[in-house]
């Protein structure tokens, strides 16, 4: 029988804190006018203090979990796309493991710029379909304002802060993730990086004095990059699909800037109601702007059963990636009764006091262990 990845819970988080033009014109040298007319957005989220890049995928996973009735246990894998993960190492993915308690999943990040949630979407669909995973969490989460220079007006009035969650799970039925397509052009690496905080420039007084710990970005060529890469990913991944433009319902992109996503959709030959936009409202969220964008889309009923759906991103890398969808998961979906949600609720505390017991134990093994 041919397993197929399909998509059977999804959630988002977005801090509460929202940051907009008009706030944005007391820090830089900009205006509402410039940022609305060049990019399209209005406000952005920003994240609290004791906010982070885990504790924002921990909130998208427990929505998607539920949605997908699903215990933390079920998971098999997990992956965290992210450009701005809690450290180098651990993997956030292994943080968001130990606060679901999902004892059975593999966990590591993914860093592919913007593009991140879609390399996992496709990465999770072939190892599903392989029959290596049952149950795969994908998340897309970003802390941009704490890499962004908020003294540089050309990129600070772009980014924004949040997290988006799907899971993916084999069954045999058609539907599902009917084809992805990842790629990557590292000759366009300097276009946006992050300078330090690396091996190549590990931070250091001057690195810090430099500003080398906030991304840098040349903007017009990742937009000229951008323009051209969203089009031939989608085009690409439909014919792999066997599909054309006429069968596409709606297009999730990366949500950067709406002359983008007009471009494309010109490109395309398709009307700009099939591309789903809220930059408006979030700014560009690197790899969690897909994810939240496709809740958004089903919280507004822009996706029905059999439609076909691709997403796409573009970014840091640089990289991009495509995938075609066909929407298998019944909807409107039904709400978590109150005896489930006690139920999760308990769950993640069981999972924090497991989490402190091995830490104590460990604290054990250390103090009255020889060698
Ligand atoms: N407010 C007012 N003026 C500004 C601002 C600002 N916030 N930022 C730049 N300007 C000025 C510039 O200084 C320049 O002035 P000058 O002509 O006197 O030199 C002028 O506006 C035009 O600047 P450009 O950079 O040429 O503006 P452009 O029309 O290209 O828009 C933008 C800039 C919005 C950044 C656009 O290039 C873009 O969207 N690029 C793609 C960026 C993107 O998508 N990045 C994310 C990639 S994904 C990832 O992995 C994070």
């Amino acid at each position: 029988m041919t397993v197929h990845a399909h998509i059977v819970g999804w959630g988002k988080y977005v801090p509460e804190r929202v940051l907009t033009n008009d706030d944005l014109t007391h820090m830089v040298d900009t205006s509402d006018e410039w940022i609305r007319t060049r990019t399209g957005i209005a406000e952005r989220h920003i994240v609290a203090e004791d906010e982070t890049t885990a504790t924002m995928a921990i909130e998208a996973a427990h929505e998607a979990l539920e949605m997908a009735n699903l215990r933390p246990t079920d998971l098999n894998l997990i992956i965290v796309a992210t450009a701005t993960p809690d450290h180098a190492f651990p993997a956030t993915a292994c943080l968001v493991q130990d606060a679901l308690g999902a004892t059975h999943a593999a966990c590591f990040d993914l860093a592919a710029g913007c593009s991140g949630f879609v390399y996992g979407v496709g990465l999770a669909a072939d190892l599903i379909s392989s029959g290596a995973y049952r149950n795969a969490l994908v998340i897309g989460a970003e802390t941009l304002s704490r890499i962004t220079d908020w003294e540089d007006r050309a990129t600070c009035v772009l980014f924004g802060d949040g997290a988006g969650a799907v899971i993916l799970q084999a069954n045999g039925s058609d539907g599902g993730i009917l084809s992805s397509l990842l790629g990557a052009d590292g000759s366009g690496g300097d276009l946006l990086y992050l300078p330090a905080g690396g091996s190549r420039h590990p931070a250091s007084h001057q690195t810090v004095s430099e500003g080398q710990h906030y991304l840098k970005m040349r903007g017009r060529e990742v937009f000229r990059f951008a323009v051209r890469a969203m089009p031939a990913a989608t085009r690409q991944v439909l014919e792999e699909a066997g599909l054309t433009i006429d069968d596409l319902s709606l297009i999730i992109p990366h949500q950067a800037n709406y002359r983008i996503t007009d471009a494309s959709a010109k490109a395309l030959g398709i009307p700009k109601e099939k591309v789903f936009s809220n930059v408006d409202r979030y700014g560009n969220t690197s790899a969690a702007s897909i994810p939240i964008a496709l809740c958004e889309a089903l919280e507004q009923d822009r996706i029905h059963r059999d439609d076909l759906v691709v997403f796409v991103g573009f970014g840091a890398g640089l990289t991009w990636a495509a995938a075609a969808v066909r929407w298998s998961a019944p909807l409107p979906t039904m709400p978590l009764t109150r005896r489930r949600k006690i139920w999760y609720a308990l769950s993640y505390r069981y999972a924090a006091l497991r989490s402190l017991v091995r830490r104590f134990v460990r604290w054990l093994a250390a103090r009255f262990t020889k060698e």
